[in-house]
This record gives structure tokens, sequence and C-alpha cells, in this order.
């Protein structure tokens, strides 16, 4: 079996693009492999967030995920700051990461070019924290996004550099999973083509029944195909790309044919549908989350044992360290 890792970073509500990506992906992960998800709380103090909001946003991504169908029972799931070994290990891991490639890493070069009043030390070692997140659990895979390549990089150049410089073979080097290529992309409804919270163009989990059929009421439309058999621009190719996903196939060839035969009139028709099919996958995770929210209980029993399974495990690798770099108990 393989183990897995991903962190989580406690910003904004899920949409139907985080939902038919990287989450559909864990589910399926947490049924064949040992995987850790965790909510990387630590790394949003490098923009010095409200403790009120960061605690809120916290609970907030957690009941989310919970309610999507991360399953405590199959996963290790927690939250950073619950975990103190991560704290050392990164300290540790600190002694043998240079100015020079932090400085050079692209995330940070767009940080402190946005936050030039507050570049602080954890911002540069950023890369750092988040290989100990990795190096902790010493996972084989780690998903990641495009935009995190280069930190899975440095995680692996950081475990080669340790392995080599004690004489072990104590780290595996992670393999990024990219999602982005085997993945539905969920289109916006916009006519862009990728559903994203920069966008401003998303359909949340959260988003109320009434909230949905406005925001596909909403979506880029034109007058209907010119001829039989046209090619769909983009932005209607969008709707039915998002059909695809939420309605079933009886329906989509429904659309597909009125599109087909040129007919015009059918795009408030086909919304309200696509509306319709949208709530019904949305509702119950909508729910779910309410719920879940509410229960103050559950939150503590969850965050609470995962925090002690992943304490054990990083615990295990964190003694190993410390002998590995000559600290021994007397
Ligand atoms: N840096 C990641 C992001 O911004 C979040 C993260 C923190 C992470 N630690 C991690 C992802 C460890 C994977 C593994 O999305």
């Amino acid at each position: 079996m393989k183990t897995v890792l991903s962190g989580i970073r406690p910003t904004g509500n899920l949409h139907l693009g985080n939902y038919y990506g990287a989450i559909i992906n864990f589910l399926k992960m947490q049924e064949e492999n040992k995987c850790y998800f965790f909510i990387a709380d630590w790394h949003s103090l490098t923009t010095h967030p409200d403790p009120k909001m960061l605690h809120e946003n916290t609970k907030n991504v957690l009941a989310e995920y919970l309610a999507c169908g991360l399953d405590p029972e199959k996963a290790t799931i927690y939250v950073q700051s619950d975990i103190p070994e991560i704290a050392e290990l990164y300290l540790l891991l600190n002694m043998h990461a240079y100015l020079g490639e932090l400085e050079k890493t692209v995330s940070f070069k767009d940080k402190a070019r946005k936050q030039p009043n507050n570049v602080n030390a954890g911002l540069l070692t950023y890369p750092v924290l988040m290989a100990t997140d990795i190096l902790i659990h010493n996972p084989d895979y780690v998903p990641v996004g495009k935009d995190q390549e280069q930190h899975l990089e440095m995680t692996r150049n950081f475990a080669n550099r340790f392995n080599h410089k004690y004489g072990v073979e104590y780290f595996k080097q992670p393999t990024a999973y990219i999602q982005s290529k085997e993945l539905t992309k969920i289109p916006g409804l916009d006519g862009s083509g990728k559903m994203g919270k920069s966008e401003g163009n998303c359909i949340y989990l959260i988003d109320e029944p009434k909230i949905i059929e406005k925001k596909v009421k909403k979506a880029l439309t034109d007058n209907g195909p010119e001829g039989i058999n046209t090619p769909k621009p983009d932005y209607i190719e969008n709707l039915f790309t998002l059909m695809k996903v939420v309605s079933t196939p009886d329906v989509l060839a429904y659309y597909e044919d009125l599109w087909n035969r040129g007919e015009t009139r059918w795009y408030g028709n086909m919304k309200k549908q696509l509306a319709e099919d949208i709530i019904k996958v949305t509702s119950p995770i909508r729910e779910k989350i309410n719920e879940i929210k509410a229960d103050s209980a559950y939150l503590h029993k969850v965050t609470k044992e995962g925090a002690e399974k992943a304490r054990e495990s990083a615990g295990k690798t964190l003694k190993d360290v410390r002998e590995i770099m000559g600290f021994k108990p007397f």
C-alpha cells in the first residue's frame, strides 16, 4: 500500500471545480492508500490573519472536506498546528536550507512583490515547512497542483541532502501526483475555461439553491446556433461540459440534439435544468456542511483522533531524525 499526503490551505469555501477536481480524487485515494490529509493552518500565518478568522477558516475547510466524504476512519485527517513534532522537524530542516535557494523560489518572489512590507522569515522558509509536512510521514505521493510543483522539487532536494549529509537512506523521494491531467476541469459560467476563486465565477458547495439558480441564469449565452451541426462557441460548450458532469446522459443528449438541429430559444430551459441538477449534487453536501459545523463535539473528536494518529507517525520520524543528527538521550 502506498502512502499519500496532501495539505489544504484554510482559505475560502469549496466550489464545484474543487469538488470534481481534487476532492473526488481524494475520495478515491483514501480507499486504496494510507492517506494523510491535513489543514495547513501554520502556513497561513505568513499573511498575519486575524485569529478569529483563522480559526473560523480552519473549521470551515475541515467541515467542508468531511461533508464531501473525507473519512476519518479511512484517512488520517488533522490540523497541522496540533502536531508539535512538525515544528521541531522544521527547526532541524531549516539548518539545511540555504538563503540562495529559498530566495529563488517562485512563490517567495511573488509574495515578496505582493506584500513588500511583510517579507517575514516564515515566508522565506515556507518551502521548508511544506517539506517538513511531507517528510514527517515519508509519503510516496503528494497530490499537488502545478503551482506547488517547485515546492515538491525542493522537498526532494531537502530529503536528498539530509540523506547525503548523514550518510543514510532515510527519507524517500516523494513523487508529485499532478492532478490537472486526469481530472474533469470544471469551466466557469462566464465563458472562461476554469472555475476558480480568483476568477470570481464559482458555484460554491454551500450556495443556497436560490443563489445557484441566479448564477446559472446569468451564464453567458447568445442567440443560439447559426445552423445545423455548427461548432459550439466556448461559453456554450462550457454549459454542456457542466451538464455532462451533473446531469443524466438522456438530459445531455436532449440538449445536444437541440443544438445540432440548429434550434433556438431553449437556453432558458437548459439553464433551469442545469441549475436543478447542480442543486441535486450540492444540496446534500450543503446540509452536511451545516450539520458538521454545528456539531462541535464531532469536530473535536475528529481533530483529536486525527492528531493522535498523525503524532504517532510524526513522533517516529522525529525520533529517528534526532538520533541520526546526534541528539540522543543520556
Ligand atoms: N502549499 C500548499 C498550497 O498552497 C499547501 C500545503 C502545505 C501542502 N503543506 C503541504 C500541500 C504539504 C501538499 C503537501 O496549496
